[in-house]
């Protein structure tokens, strides 16, 4: 089973995520968790999180970048979901060997994020890759969509065929 925690705080108003979406659910063994529709009051059911990512072959975290990092809700879902004990300690195994996939689309081009005081984006990635190494889990080669706003249909649908095909492979690895 492949696992979408999917985080939009604005959902109706998405594109390239909603579209994303609609092409991962696709996938006969996709299951999707939307956190924001779920959890509208931000009290996240761990239990019902928990069980969920234990039985997934393959975990994604797909949002739009805000802020440089996640919407507030998956950094709470990571918070509360990443227990003491089950995701990490000394006899935590949920997490271990799971690959773990990070769909991201961001509203700035790719030289947005090369140039100047912008930090480049592979250090943006290394709160997520430290957290998957702590627990164990495999980080696996994100999944970026640069340039949200200005997308032209080829460029998308381009990004759609490999967001699919990463899930495809992501879960078979
Ligand atoms: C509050 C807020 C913060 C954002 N921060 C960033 C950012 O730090 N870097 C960036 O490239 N885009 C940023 N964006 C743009 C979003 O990443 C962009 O709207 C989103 O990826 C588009 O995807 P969608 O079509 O699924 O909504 C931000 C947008 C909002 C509303």
């Amino acid at each position: 089973m492949i696992l979408i925690i999917y985080a939009h705080p604005y959902p109706d108003k998405s594109t390239v995520n909603a579209a994303m979406l609609k092409q991962a659910a696709t996938h006969p063994d996709v299951v999707i968790r939307s956190l924001y529709a779920l959890y509208p009051d931000f009290n996240i059911d761990v239990e019902a999180e928990q069980r969920a990512v234990e039985k997934a072959d393959l975990v994604v975290l797909q949002h739009p970048m805000y802020w440089y990092s996640y919407p507030p809700l998956m950094k709470l879902w990571i918070d509360n979901v990443f227990t003491h004990g089950w995701a990490y300690g000394k006899h935590a195994h949920a997490l271990k060997d799971k690959p773990l996939l990070w769909a991201v689309t961001t509203g700035g081009d790719e030289d947005h994020f090369g140039i100047g005081a912008h930090p480049g984006f592979s250090v943006l990635a290394q709160p997520l890759q430290a957290t998957a190494i702590y627990c164990h889990m495999r980080w696996l080669e994100p999944v970026v969509f640069h340039g949200a706003y200005t997308a032209d249909p080829t460029a998308l649908h381009t990004h759609l065929e490999y967001y699919s095909a990463r899930l495809t492979a992501g879960k078979e690895d």
